[in-house]
């Protein structure tokens, strides 16, 4: 079966390459089939054009409120047949108009070990906090990064390391979990956190 994908991002688009590059050269039953951003200037959009990957630029501004905006983005995913929903650095609560026709099918990556360090700047806090620091992967629903746990990771480094070379290996290290957890649901198996 095609599975098609719909990728949300709103930034440098790091762990949408890694996954539109994943399925690309390793799966030939799903396919990224469109970005939506909600940043006009958003360095992922220049990586969707390298890879050929249609692109929803959208702006909320533009719309009378969240419904309308989201209603906008749905027809566009209806129109692309979207199965799935993965969000990668998209800097939005979703709201009732997707979560209802997308149930159990939006995931979301955070970089700390939820519930821990939910929210932005979840990467800095814990790594000034000098807590334990990790990524998960999980399901999404309306609270922020509160959906159920899929799986996550721990990244096992000296603390003693300055953020930004912490911070590339975070990165890598949702590379590898969401692909695996991507490869996961893409065979059908059920997860639970391990
Ligand atoms: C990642 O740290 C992800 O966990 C968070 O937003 C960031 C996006 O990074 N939700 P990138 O744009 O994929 O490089």
């Amino acid at each position: 079966m095609d599975r098609k994908i719909a990728i949300f991002a709103s930034g440098t688009g790091s762990n949408f390459e890694a996954l539109a590059n994943h399925i690309i050269n390793n799966r030939d039953d799903a396919r990224v089939v469109c970005l939506v951003c909600d940043k006009k200037n958003a360095p992922v959009i220049d990586k969707a054009k390298k890879l050929n990957i249609d692109t929803l630029v959208i702006s909320i501004k533009d719309y009378e409120d969240k419904e309308a905006y989201e209603s906008e983005i749905l027809k566009y995913l209806e129109y692309k047949n979207i199965d799935l929903i993965l969000l990668a650095g998209y800097l939005k609560i979703i709201g009732d108009t997707l979560l209802n026709k997308y149930v159990n099918r939006i995931i979301n990556i955070h970089p700390s070990l939820l519930p821990k360090y939910p929210g932005l700047n979840a990467m800095k806090r814990s790594y000034d906090d000098k807590s334990e620091m990790g990524v998960t992967v999980h399901y999404v629903d309306s609270g922020l990064d509160t959906g159920k746990i899929i799986k996550q990771k721990k990244l096992e480094v000296d603390r003693n390391l300055k953020f930004d070379v912490v911070e590339n290996k975070m990165h890598e290290l949702e590379h590898r979990l969401y692909i695996e957890v991507l490869d996961m649901l893409l065979e059908g198996e059920h997860y639970e956190d391990k």
